[in-house]
């Protein structure tokens, strides 16, 4: 039987606790952090329940206390409803998972438990991660693997050696950043370290589909399910079973969808929409959002049991203006990559154009700069690429569309319409004429008359 330890201040939780779980685990309590510390050091403690308030004592101390054992045990933390800070921190030092007061005493054994499951899982993926060690290091290649994800700053270094630790265990893992950091570089990254080699990547926008097809992509659906199910049709987790599932997007998927989710993190089955039976499988799921999903939780938007589950190990992408030492390489990896692609040779970036590149703010991270190039690359006609190939918005003052218009950057989906980069371009030859169409008809190389219709065609982006 596992030792659980049980620190409530107030006697009367004490007890109920010790009698709902006495059965299935064996059970110590204490009252306040001494005891506490007592118990864990006289004690191999496998679990710790441990409240947040303890009178004078803090839950975090003994949460401290626990993690700091050779041995360390299992951490459940029990807050007041609706916390999310606390915690958010008390998963941020360690602890496993918590629980909300008032109380489900079943739920609470279900919770420990599962822990007592997922701690044997931890183990073997130790064990895991150990051989992958040794491996590693045998091949003296050590940074195999990552070679899709560019960027040497201490920030992209700590990403690198994260996705490492985390890449050959199964836990989930939430990915953050702003559109264009690489998160889905990232995604692929884990995916190819998963040592799994030749499992499935599978990968399903959030963002893209209506709740309803969402969940019958997600989970599969019975012929007849719904009107237009004419099919049975195997969902994605069904698909990545043995893999990979990286669902992008995750801040995206509505209220419905998420309590599947989290059934299906939770118990490792899923249900196809129309069947009761569940299905078991074994997936390693990866999320990704340029939200903050936090603030999502701590608005009722997102459900914060669903958060935890997902965030079991976190990578926050950094943004290229704050790693301006990774522009360069990114650059000059481009380069090669688009002349290769162009059927051109590869031509080397003036100074003059790699300090703008290095000056300007990229709101679309690095996205932004891979387009940026690729511009500079098709433009060029000289034996070097300089600031006159790079983008308009570049060369203009290099601060960005953004301080040009008093507009936005252009959201993800309209980074390649046409339509927009069209419209994009045409307000900024009326900015750089002062509004002259006739000049700015000239600059765009079209008559006046293409110039009308064009700007009649669409509700013209509003200047400042
Ligand atoms: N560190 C990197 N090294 C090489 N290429 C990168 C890196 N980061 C991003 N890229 C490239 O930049 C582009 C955008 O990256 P990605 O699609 O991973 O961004 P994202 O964070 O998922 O963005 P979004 O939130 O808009 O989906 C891709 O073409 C990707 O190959
Ligand atoms: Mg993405």
């Amino acid at each position: 039987m596992k030792t659980l330890l049980i620190v409530d201040d107030e006697k009367a939780t004490r007890d109920a606790l010790r009698m709902a779980l006495e059965n299935s685990f064996d059970c110590y309590v204490a009252a306040d952090l001494q005891q506490a510390t007592q118990v864990l050091k006289a004690e191999d403690v496998d679990l710790l329940l441990t409240d947040l308030r303890l009178g004078a004592d803090s839950g975090m101390e003994v949460l401290d206390a626990a993690l700091a054992r050779p041995q360390p045990p299992v951490c459940l933390m029990m807050t007041a409803y609706g916390s999310v800070d606390t915690a958010v921190e008390a998963m941020r030092r360690g602890a496993w998972h918590f629980v909300t007061k008032p109380l489900n005493l079943d739920e609470v054994e279900l919770l420990l438990k599962r822990a007592v499951r997922n701690r044997t899982l931890e183990k073997e993926n130790v064990k895991l991660v150990e051989e992958n060690e040794v491996l590693r290091t045998s091949k003296a290649t050590s940074r195999k693997g990552l070679e899709r994800l560019i960027g040497s700053s201490p920030q992209m270094q700590r990403v690198a050696a994260k996705i490492e630790q985390i890449a050959p265990t199964r836990a989930t893992v939430l990915i953050e950043g702003e559109s264009g950091t690489g998160k889905e570089v990232v995604a692929h990254t884990l995916h190819d370290l998963s040592g799994r080699p030749g499992e499935k990547f599978v990968a399903v926008n959030c963002a893209a589909l209506s709740p309803q097809l969402l969940e019958s992509e997600l989970f599969g659906h019975e012929k007849g399910a719904f009107t237009g199910a004419s099919q049975r049709r195997v969902g994605r987790f069904e698909q990545a079973h043995g893999g990979t599932l990286f669902l992008d997007e995750i801040g995206e998927i509505d209220a419905t969808t998420q309590v599947k989710l989290l059934r299906a993190l939770s118990e490792r089955t899923v249900e196809r929409v129309g069947s009761n039976s569940p299905i078991k499988v074994d997936v390693r799921v990866i999320a990704a959002t340029n939200r903050r999903l936090v603030e999502m939780v701590a608005e009722g938007d997102f459900r914060e049991d669903l958060y935890f589950r997902l965030n079991v190990l976190g990578i926050l992408m950094p943004p290229l203006r704050e790693r301006r030492e990774d522009i360069v390489l990114l650059a000059n990896s481009f380069l090669s990559e688009f002349a290769k692609e162009n059927g051109r040779e590869e031509k080397p970036l003036t100074e003059a154009a790699m300090a703008k590149l290095k000056s300007y703010d990229w709101p679309g991270n690095v996205r932004e700069l891979r387009t940026a190039i690729e511009h500079a690359v098709v433009m060029s006609n000289q034996s070097k690429l300089d600031v006159q190939h790079l983008p308009e918005f570049l060369i203009s003052n290099g601060r960005g569309w953004e301080t040009m218009t008093g507009k936005k950057a252009l959201a993800p989906a309209e980074e390649f319409n046409l339509h927009a980069l069209e419209q994009r371009t045409i307000q900024g030859a009326l900015l750089a004429t002062d509004g002259n169409r006739t000049k700015a008809a000239g600059l765009l190389g079209i008559s006046r008359r293409t110039l009308q219709r064009k700007l009649s065609e669409a509700p013209p982006i509003e200047s400042k």
